[in-house]
């Protein structure tokens, strides 16, 4: 169970506890907007192309009163415990469907988003080199944007993470950091107004780096000590452009100046010690890393994101705070969506997504063949143990970003992810 603190307008406070349950209901009971977890009947007798999909028309309704009886739906049920109440007192309780929507269909909207919060983003960074004044206000409500998408699916918008472009690094890597620091900020159980600040503080934490020189920033090798330093002092050129402006939560100044500071006091600019680094600036440095490590730089290429996982997690503790560590790398997991899976027969797809308790067998979209040739594409679910033409067990071989054997998962997330030829007749093994 999950719990959060709210105050309601008229003071009072709230503790709600949430917890997510299944429940069984005649298909004659279901409403537009639930989302349908399991069927009466193997999903591959159903037309529906995903597992655990959101009814989001009467259509889908009737379609489902066709051929099932009964359904299961997910549902938050959440309890308003109120923080001034006399003790034996039954708190109410209300029950609210999940909002969520598989990969596919949200992936369209979530690029818009993450388009609009690039266009932001590049926007003040063009202001800062030119000198000219920053507008916050938009870079408030894009943020927000982000927080109702990462809230809604998670999935979706972190799919966008991992199409990086080399070109629009700085740029990227901002709207990068400011989603998924609110993904991890959603894992420490942060309230939608914590995650929109947190959110800002991802987008804002490099924006000091427009004060470096383009031959330091963009330099195509190794910096020298001194181009090292001018590099580090984005830091503190960040605390002077946002210090003192009302139009942004506070706390962004010191994530931008502390974000490469360390637990063990190792870091810079001020080498202070875990216990004056905040809760923001260790999410946001945690996020910060990642990302730099699995993106392509013009002096090396990105590392796979479960090495970049194991570095996090060996340098838990000295320069990363071990438990947010924890909660991104099950977060993250071994097959994160958006990358490329070749099994052990050669063949390789696109993971799309896993269900809840079956991380390590999720669903991928099948597009080469064993000799690495275009192949009829299709959507294979490990969960189901599916075999391939020759009586063997797909396996999971190797885990490899967008690019590698010529697919470019971009293409896929343009046309909605949508698979060629197929409407709602997919068997899913
Ligand atoms: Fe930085």
């Amino acid at each position: 169970m999950i719990g959060s603190v709210t105050t309601t307008r008229d003071g009072r406070k709230f503790r709600i506890n949430r917890r997510h349950v299944r429940r069984k209901l005649d298909v004659s009971e279901l409403t537009v907007g639930m989302y349908v977890v399991e069927l009466d009947r193997p999903w591959e007798e159903s037309p529906f192309l995903f597992q655990g999909f959101l009814l989001e028309s009467e259509d889908d309704i009737y379609m489902l009163q066709d051929v099932c009886s009964w359904v299961y739906v997910d549902v938050v049920e959440e309890e308003w415990e109120p923080l001034d109440q006399q003790p034996g007192k039954r708190p109410p309780t209300r029950t609210r469907y999940v909002e969520k929507q598989d990969v596919a269909r949200q992936l369209t909207e979530a690029n818009r988003t993450y388009q609009a919060t690039k266009k932001q983003v590049k926007q003040l960074m063009m202001c800062v080199q030119l000198g000219q004044g920053m507008n916050l206000q938009q870079a408030q409500a894009v943020v927000k944007d982000c927080v109702d998408r990462v809230v809604r699916n998670p999935n979706a918008i972190l799919w966008l993470t991992r199409l990086k472009n080399q070109d629009e690094y700085t740029a990227e890597h901002s709207v990068n950091v400011c989603l998924l620091a609110i993904a991890l900020g959603q894992q420490c159980d942060l309230a939608p107004y914590e995650l929109e600040n947190l959110g800002i503080c991802g987008l804002m934490h490099d924006i000091g780096k427009m004060k470096v020189p383009d031959s330091i920033l963009n330099k195509p090798g190794r910096l020298t000590a001194e181009e090292f330093e001018e590099m580090a002092r984005h830091t503190s050129y960040a605390r002077s452009l946002l210090m003192g402006r009302s139009d942004i939560y506070p706390g962004a100044v010191d994530v931008a100046w502390s974000h490469h500071e360390r637990l063990d006091g190792k870091g810079y600019p001020r080498g202070v010690d875990g216990s004056k680094l905040s809760l923001f600036t260790r999410i946001v440095t945690v996020v910060d890393a990642y990302d730099a490590m699995t993106s392509d730089r013009c002096y090396q290429p990105g590392m796979s994101s479960l090495d970049a996982l194991r570095i996090l997690h060996h340098n838990s503790g000295t320069q990363f705070d071990s438990d947010l560590v924890r909660k991104f790398v099950a977060m993250i997991g071994l097959y994160p969506p958006g990358y490329l899976m070749e099994m052990s027969n050669g063949e390789v797809g696109i993971i799309l997504s896993a269900e809840r308790g079956f991380q390590l067998k999720p669903r991928v979209i099948m597009i080469l063949g064993p000799d690495k040739e275009p192949q009829p594409e299709r959507i294979l679910n490990l969960a189901h143990a599916p075999q391939d033409d020759r009586g063997h067990p797909y396996e999971p071989a190797g885990v490899f970003r967008s690019g590698c054997f010529g697919i470019n998962v971009s293409d896929y997330v343009q046309r909605g992810l949508r698979i060629k030829g197929f409407e709602y007749s997919l068997n899913d093994d």
